[in-house]
């Protein structure tokens, strides 16, 4: 009785595979599948008809019928590739009139976007862009900004030591107001300069601090310059990034490069949000520089990008603007 089953199976394997050998387009594959392999196919038919066989020949035409199943599967698979690559060579031509499709165009870093804006609201005070070196001397990181060795205010900067065979004294700069002191130390007064740069701090990130991260510093220096300058120049700033009715709020605050100290906030949403320290920069630090502290006063002050484009587009992570994520940067 088995004997049968068998020999029909090998009927269908045989006609199945020579009936594949003819097959060039996907259509004839379909039938093909459906003859050999669909719910009314001949191998179906005799694997239903399993259940009607002796007891012993059920386990021999059952195996060999679903070994055929899947072999025919596997033929109709590889059947199908070799047809749809065939297909794919088969195209000779190129169809000039389908439309084009755009390339991907790459965009600014948001951190660049907010940079380039705020540099140029100072631009056009007449603060001219300097940028400095990322890798600091000690000395101007913190002794000629009046914060020496062993003096607590370092705290404030966590930073990152550099190993050098010639130097113990480099750092990654933590701030940008070291090149208040490189810049000055080279010109003469008047100064004016607005500083952006990559500033880096030994420090846990959280959704408010990375440990690298933009800062842009500002210096003016000259005769006569006094608080009020400060807090026209600041104003102006506000009113070009956040609009002409932006309250803002000066309050003390303790920087060693400046004396008085201030930081600003402006108001968000009814809260007080800081986004910078300033301050009329300190007789030591223009001392340090060899101006003349009788003749000559400035003011600076220093703020991060990041955080003035979180503000700005309501970011609440600053983490988003290093994590390289195409959804976050193509938005700004
Ligand atoms: N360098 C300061 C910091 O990183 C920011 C700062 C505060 C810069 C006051 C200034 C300033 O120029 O006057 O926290």
């Amino acid at each position: 009785m088995s004997d049968k089953s068998i020999n029909q199976l090998t009927a269908i394997k045989l006609e199945a595979l020579s009936d594949l050998g003819n097959l060039d387009s996907i259509d004839q594959l379909e039938n093909w599948r459906v003859k050999y392999l669909g719910r009314k196919g001949n191998l179906t038919n005799i694997l239903r008809g399993i259940s009607t066989l002796p007891v012993d020949d059920r386990k021999i035409v059952g195996t060999e019928a679903n070994k055929l199943r899947s072999s025919l599967e596997e033929e109709y698979e590889e059947a199908l590739s070799t047809i749809k690559s065939g297909q794919y060579d088969q195209v000779d031509s190129i169809d000039i009139t389908l439309p084009g499709r755009k390339p991907k165009i790459g965009r600014l870093h948001p951190s660049t976007n907010m940079i380039r804006e705020i540099v140029h609201a100072f631009n056009e005070m007449g603060f001219q862009t300097v940028e400095g070196s990322e890798i600091e001397l000690e000395k101007y990181n913190f002794d000629m900004l009046n914060i020496p060795a062993d003096h607590p205010a370092r705290d404030q900067w966590d930073t990152i030591w550099l190993d050098s065979d010639s130097h113990d004294d480099l750092l990654l700069r933590t701030h940008t107001s070291p090149m208040q002191a490189r810049v000055m130390e080279k010109n003469d007064p008047p100064v004016r300069v607005i500083v952006p740069g990559k500033c880096y701090r030994y420090e846990a990130t959280d959704a408010t601090h990375e440990w690298h991260f933009n800062q842009i510093e500002g210096l003016a220096v000259d005769e006569n310059i006094t608080f009020a300058d400060l807090k026209g120049t600041l104003y102006e700033f506000v009113k070009k990034i956040f609009g002409p009715s932006r309250k803002v709020r000066f309050r003390c605050d303790f920087f060693p490069f400046v004396e008085p100290g201030v930081d600003m906030s402006i108001d968000w949403n009814g809260r007080w949000i800081e986004i910078l320290g300033a301050g009329m920069v300190h007789p030591k630090v223009l001392d340090a520089v060899g101006y003349d502290t009788e003749k000559y006063t400035g003011f600076a002050f220093g703020m991060g990008p990041e955080r003035i484009s979180m503000l700005q587009n309501e970011i609440t992570d600053i983490r988003n603007f290093y994590s390289n994520d195409l959804r976050f940067l193509s938005q700004f």
